[in-house]
C-alpha cells in the first residue's frame, strides 16, 4: 500500500470539497455552484460512493479528493498530496509493508465479533444485560444501529467461536478481543459486560467497550490501543453523526457512550462523544471538515474543576492551531476558509446529556442552542474560582485569564472579551490592562501560539485503504513506458479520463517527457514506486502493431468507461422525485451520443 493510498483510505472527497464549498445533498451525491466557475444553478457533484467529483458545467471535468485540491490550492500534486496527508494525519514516510492485509484481518474479527457479542444479547445469557437496556430506556433500533451486545460471562465463548471458524487466534490477541494469561492460556479479554463496538466513520468496528452490569469497577473496559484502535482519532457515533453533523453545520461532543445512544435515539443525531479524552488533533481533522461549529456539552459542577478546565482549554489550542491553518502551513491554509466556533453547553447540575434528553429532550435542545462561546464560558468559570472581592483575587484571577483572551484569533473579538473580563473581575479596562497588557500584546502572544504543532501520526497507526489499482489504467501506462512512440495516439486523451490520481500524473508527465529518466525527473518522489512497477510489468502480447492495437482498444474502453460514470453520475445526482434538472438535461444527451459514436466506431475497427 503506497501512501497516496493510504492518505486516499483515510479522506472523504466530501469532507475535503466541503472545506471549500457548502454542499447539498442530491440524490445519492452531493451538489453545489461549482467552486471553479462562476454559475447560478449548481452543476457541481460529488459522488461519494466513487470518491470522486464532477463539473458538468463550464469546467466538464472531474477528478478526486487530490486534483480538487490541486485545482483549488493552484498547487502541483505532490504539494496537493502534502497537504492532505497533514490532514489525514498520514506520515509520509513509507508504511510498514503487509500492514494492509494484517489491517483488514483485524477489522474481519472484530466485526465478527461484534456479531457474536449482539448475538449473545438476544439469546437467554443476555437477558439481563437487555433488560437493563430496556430499563435505561434504550429500545431496539438503537440498539441495532450502536451494534450493541453482551459478552458470555464464562467459557471463552468468543474464543470458542473464533477458533470454529478457523479465525488466527493471534490475531484475535492483537485485536484486543483475547487475552495471553501468565500461564500461556489465551481467554476471552471482555465477560459479563455490555458491549459497545466503537465503529470508526466508515462503520467499519475498531474496538470494543465494555461495562460492567453489577456495578463492579472498572465501569468501562476497552481495547487497548492497537493497529487499528486509536481513540485519540475516533469519535463515537460518528458513522452515525457524520451526515447530521454536515447538515447542522455543527458537532455536538459529549462524553459519555450512553449519552450519545440517548441523543441518536432521540433524533438528535449530531451527537459523538470524545473517547474520554480531551478532543485531539486528529478528532478535530475530521469534524472540521464537517461543520465549523463544535458544541461541547459539559456538566457544570465537573466544568468547574481544574482537571476539566484544563481538558476543554486543550480542546480549545487543539482548535485555534486548526483555525491558524497551522496544519498546513507548507502551501497555504486548505482548510482556512471556515471559521471555527467552540461553544459550551452547560447542563443542568447533576445531569449527563443521557439523563437530560430522556426526561426532557426540549430542554436538551434548548441548552445545546445556548451554548455560550468558549471564552465566554472559560471567563466566567475561572472567575469564579477566585474570591473578586479581595484585590489579590482579582488580580490572580486577571492573570490566568490573559492566555485565554489572548487565544483569541481576531481583534475585533479580543476587544470584546476583554470588555466582558473587566465585567466579570470588577476590574477597570485600565487596571487590566495595565496587568495584562492590551489586546494588541495579547493578540502577537495568541500569533506565536498559533504556530505551535502537533506531529502527524505515523502510517503505520493506519487504516486500511483500498489499493489504487486499476488494471485498465496501468496497462495503457504500461504499453506507453514501453513504446514512448505510440505516444501520438495519446494526445488528444484528456487526463481526467485517469481515475487514480497516481496515473492521472504518469499519463500527464509521460506526454511531455520522451524518455523514463527525463519523466523520473519530473514527477513527484511518492509516484517512483508506481513508476518503477509499470516500467516493469508486461500487458499484452509484445510486438509493434498489437502494442498498437491494445492501446487503441484501451484508450477507447477508458472513454467509454468515462461516459458511464459520467452518466450514472447524473442519473445519482438527479433527486428520484423529480425530474432531472435543466443543468443536467444537455449533459445526459451529449453523453448519450458520445457513448453511442463510441459504440460504432469500434465495432468499425473490429
Ligand atoms: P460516564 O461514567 O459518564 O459513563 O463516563 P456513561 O457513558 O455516562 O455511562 P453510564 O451512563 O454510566 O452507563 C463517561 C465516559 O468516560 C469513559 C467512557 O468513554 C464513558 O462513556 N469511561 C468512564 C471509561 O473509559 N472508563 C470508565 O471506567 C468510566
Ligand atoms: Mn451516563
Amino acid at each position: 500500500m503506497s501512501v497516496v493510498d493510504d492518505v486516499r483510505a483515510r479522506l472523504d472527497v466530501v469532507d475535503v470539497v466541503s472545506g471549500y464549498v457548502s454542499l447539498r445533498k442530491s440524490g445519492r451525491n452531493y451538489k453545489a455552484r461549482c467552486p471553479f466557475h462562476d454559475e447560478k444553478t449548481p452543476s457541481f457533484v460529488v459522488n461519494p460512493e466513487r470518491q470522486a467529483w464532477h463539473c458538468f458545467g463550464a469546467c466538464s471535468t472531474g477528478g478526486d479528493a487530490f486534483t480538487f485540491v490541486m485545482r483549488k490550492e493552484g498547487v502541483e500534486f505532490g504539494d496537493a498530496l502534502r497537504l492532505l496527508a497533514d490532514r489525514a494525519g498520514v506520515d509520509l514516510r513509507p508504511a510498514r509493508r503487509g500492514s494492509a492485509e494484517r489491517y483488514s484481518a483485524l477489522r474481519r474479527i472484530n466485526l465478527e465479533a461484534a456479531d457474536f457479542y449482539q448475538r449473545a444479547l438476544d439469546s437467554p445469557e443476555g437477558s439481563r444485560a437487555k433488560a437493563y437496556l430496556t430499563e435505561r430506556g434504550v429500545d431496539e433500533s438503537a440498539r441495532n444501529s450502536f451494534k450493541l451486545g453482551f459478552s458470555p460471562q464464562r467459557g471463552n465463548k468468543l474464543k470458542a467461536h473464533l477458533q470454529t471458524l478457523g479465525f488466527d487466534i493471534e490475531n484475535a490477541v492483537e485485536a484486543g478481543l483475547l487475552r495471553k494469561g501468565g500461564d500461556g492460556g489465551v481467554r476471552d479479554f471482555f465477560w459479563g459486560r455490555l458491549m459497545f463496538p466503537i465503529q470508526d466513520r466508515h462503520g467499519g468496528v475498531i474496538g470494543f467497550a465494555g461495562r460492567s452490569l453489577d456495578g463492579s469497577d472498572p465501569k468501562y473496559i476497552n481495547t487497548a490501543a492497537g493497529p487499528i484502535f486509536d481513540k485519540r482519532a475516533t469519535l463515537y457515533g460518528l458513522h452515525l453523526a457524520a451526515q447530521p453533523i454536515r447538515d447542522d453545520g455543527a458537532a455536538v461532543i459529549v462524553e459519555g457512550y450512553m449519552d450519545v445512544i440517548a441523543a441518536h435515539q432521540a433524533g438528535f443525531a449530531n451527537v459523538v462523544a470524545s473517547m474520554g479524552t480531551a478532543l485531539t488533533e486528529r478528532q478535530v481533522g475530521v469534524l472540521r471538515a464537517a461543520a465549523g461549529k463544535f458544541v461541547l456539552a459539559l456538566d457544570p459542577d465537573v466544568a468547574g474543576q481544574a482537571a476539566a478546565l484544563n481538558s476543554l482549554e486543550a480542546s480549545w489550542k487543539v482548535l485555534e492551531r486548526h483555525q491558524a491553518g497551522s496544519g498546513f502551513r507548507a502551501v497555504g491554509a486548505v482548510f482556512r476558509g471556515r471559521k471555527l466556533e467552540l461553544a459550551i453547553a452547560a447542563l443542568p447540575a447533576g445531569q449527563d446529556p443521557d439523563t437530560l434528553i430522556r426526561r426532557d429532550p426540549g430542554e436538551w435542545k434548548k441548552v445545546v442552542a445556548e451554548a455560550r462561546p468558549y471564552v465566554e464560558f472559560m471567563i466566567r468559570a475561572i472567575a469564579a474560582r477566585y474570591d473578586l472581592t479581595q484585590p489579590r483575587g482579582r488580580a490572580e484571577a486577571a492573570e490566568a485569564l490573559a492566555p485565554v483572551i489572548a487565544s483569541v484569533g481576531s481583534a475585533v473579538e479580543q476587544e470584546h472579551y476583554f470588555q466582558l473580563t473587566s465585567e466579570a473581575l470588577g476590574v477597570s479596562r485600565g487596571a487590566l490592562e495595565a496587568s495584562i497588557g492590551g489586546p494588541s500584546a495579547l493578540g502577537r502572544a495568541a500569533d506565536r501560539r498559533g504556530r505551535e504543532r502537533a506531529d502527524p501520526v505515523s502510517a503505520e497507526s493506519s487504516s486500511v485503504a483500498k489499493e489504487g489499482r486499476d488494471y485498465l489504467e496501468e496497462s495503457i501506462l504500461s504499453l506507453l513506458l514501453r513504446r514512448p512512440e505510440l505516444k501520438d495516439a495519446a494526445t488528444g486523451v484528456a487526463s481526467d479520463r485517469f481515475r487514480a490520481i497516481e496515473n492521472r500524473e504518469l499519463f500527464t508527465s509521460l506526454q511531455s517527457c520522451s524518455t523514463i529518466d527525463e519523466l523520473r525527473g519530473s514527477i513527484d518522489a511518492s509516484l517512483y514506486d508506481r513508476l518503477d512497477y509499470l516500467s516493469r510489468v508486461e500487458y499484452g502480447p509484445g510486438d509493434r502493431q498489437s502494442d498498437s492495437d491494445a492501446l487503441d482498444q484501451s484508450l477507447r474502453r477508458l472513454e467509454q468507461r468515462h461516459l458511464r460514470e459520467l452518466q450514472e453520475n447524473i442519473l445519482a445526482s438527479a433527486d428520484a422525485k423529480e425530474p432531472p434538472p435543466k443543468t443536467l438535461e444537455e449533459p445526459i444527451v451529449s453523453v448519450n451520443a458520445k457513448l453511442r459514436d463510441l459504440f460504432r466506431s469500434s465495432i468499425r475497427s473490429g
